[in-house]
């Protein structure tokens, strides 16, 4: 499985102790849908059912888009 995932911040984020869920850990998001971003909020659930040798592309590059399969991923310079 593979995920085409937009992101927009030039930057890194900051995390402090308000980050923190209730058992005192900091969940940063891995599968880049959360609306939440750097920090989980859920949306991975989404991405259980994804095939292994399939791209997979978000609408609005959230859990909450449409998921479209992707045949072929073309470079500007290919
Ligand atoms: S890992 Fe991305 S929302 Fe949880």
């Amino acid at each position: 499985m593979t995920r085409e995932v937009t992101h927009e911040e030039r930057g890194p984020a900051v995390l402090d102790d308000d980050d923190k869920g209730d058992d005192g850990l900091i969940y940063v998001c891995q599968c880049g849908l959360s609306d939440s971003q750097p920090l989980c909020d859920g949306s991975h659930n989404a991405t259980t059912d994804e095939g292994d040798e399939v791209v997979y592309k978000y609408a609005n590059d959230d859990a909450d888009g449409e998921r479209r399969e992707v045949d072929e991923v073309v470079y500007a310079d290919e």
